[in-house]
């Protein structure tokens, strides 16, 4: 799994001293389920199957621990903030029961007042949603899902190890489109290994043809720790190479802007008015407190990440104490590279009074930005080059 950054020590009453002007600006609220039936090949989040927990620290437990975090926030945050987003993330929070996702959100509405119309988006896994949980979840308020479609190929989910089979996209799409759900969002990925160009412009096709209001194409990572990552050492499966996941982010942002689907986000596309305004939040540099183990909140340039074990998290709520394992504060320099990074992925773009007037020049003559109405935007190129972009950013 993946190493969480060093920081120094959190209070263990979580208190915050930076609380200035926290209701004039959007706030948003992550709520992390860290539990899946199996894990993915791939996947280096902080997940766990019901075999590496404890009986105290399963599934069934999650709700008690979160309710008292969301409490914790209302202590530390002192004023009765409103919430903009609420994004429940995993893991496979579909695995929760509806009454658990309804009672969380009964929670949030005791602590904190809610934006009306807030977006409420839920990530569910395309073998776990039920007619039953569907109707419950809007019923609760949620108004968006994310599903996990990632290809509609069944060898390519097989090689992922994903539990579901292409069919089941379908299905939980018309489920959803049935109960009332007009937002919902499918997550593809490209560049497993053994994926042809036509099995990725298949799924693609596929996702299209579902008309859903927003599509993210993330590119394969093999993480080192996972199973996928084990089958690279010993050379049994190899890194796609960078021709081909560029020739694939290329197909994407082509047949995606043929359907009206317009990028945001290095990897996300949206139609009109569709895109998540959670994961804005995040790219804006906005405030968000992270629920569950090993989430990150950021306050006001003040960050910090939960304990990643479940029973670490559970047994610090239980005693009343805050569950961050480490914080920083960032320093103006921090926030301002830091900026630089997170608005140089979206479309929105930089202004041009962030960077010097030669990284700016060296970035159009180089085709990788444009400057336009002083804002400046990645180019197809420059998206596709993001990487070498950012190293030019923060050298
Ligand atoms: C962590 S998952 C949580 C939601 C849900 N369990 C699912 O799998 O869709 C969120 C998204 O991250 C993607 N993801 C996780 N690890 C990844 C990796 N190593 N490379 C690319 N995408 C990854 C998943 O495929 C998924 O679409
Ligand atoms: S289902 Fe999602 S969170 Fe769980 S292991 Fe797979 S990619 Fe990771």
């Amino acid at each position: 799994m993946a190493a969480l950054p060093e920081g120094s020590p959190a209070p263990l009453d979580g208190n915050l001293t930076n609380l200035f002007d926290l209701v004039n600006k959007p706030f948003s609220l992550y709520v992390h389920v860290p539990y899946c039936s199996k894990r993915c090949g791939y996947c280096d989040f902080n997940t766990y199957t019901p075999s590496e927990l404890d009986r105290e620290d399963q599934i069934e437990s999650w709700l008690n621990s979160a309710v008292k975090e969301i409490e914790l926030a209302r202590r530390v945050l002192k004023e009765e903030l409103t919430i903009d987003t609420i994004f429940f993330g995993g893991g496979t929070p579909s695995l929760l029961d509806s009454n658990t996702v309804d009672n969380f959100i009964q929670s949030v509405k005791s602590n904190f007042k809610l934006k009306p119309g807030l977006e409420i988006t839920i990530e569910a896994n395309p073998d776990s949603i039920t007619e039953e949980k569907s109707q419950r979840w809007l019923n609760s308020g949620i108004n968006r899902v994310s599903i996990g479609m990632q290809s509609s190929t069944k060898e390519v989910l097989k090689k992922l190890d994903r539990t579901h089979n292409p069919d089941n996209v379908s299905h939980s799409v018309d489920i959803l489109k049935k109960s009332g759900f007009d937002n919902f969002s499918l997550d593809l990925i490209y560049g497993t290994p053994g994926e042809s160009l036509s099995d990725w412009e298949n799924s693609l096709k596929d996702a299209i043809a579902l008309n859903p209001p927003h599509i993210s194409a993330y590119s394969l990572v093999i993480e080192p720790g996972t199973k996928m990552g084990a089958q690279l050492n010993r050379g049994e499966i190899s890194q796609v190479n960078d021709d081909e996941v560029a020739d694939k982010y290329q197909l994407a942002d082509e047949m995606l802007n043929k359907n009206n689907y317009s990028w945001y986000e290095i990897s996300n596309w949206a139609k009109r008015d569709k895109e998540c305004k959670h994961n804005l939040n995040y790219w804006l540099g906005n405030n968000w407190w992270g629920i569950g183990p090993g989430a990150h909140s950021h306050v006001n340039g003040v960050r910090w990440w939960n304990h990643k074990l479940p029973k670490v998290w559970r047994e610090l709520l239980e005693k009343q104490n805050s569950p961050a394992l480490a914080r920083e504060v960032l320093s103006e320099d921090q926030i301002k590279s830091e900026q630089i990074m997170l608005l140089s992925r979206l479309r929105t773009g930089l202004g041009n009074h962030e960077l010097d007037e030669n990284r700016i020049e060296n970035l159009i003559a180089n085709q990788l930005a444009t400057l336009d109405a002083n804002k400046i935007v990645l180019t197809l190129k420059g998206r596709l080059l993001a990487d070498e972009v950012f190293r030019q950013l923060s050298a």
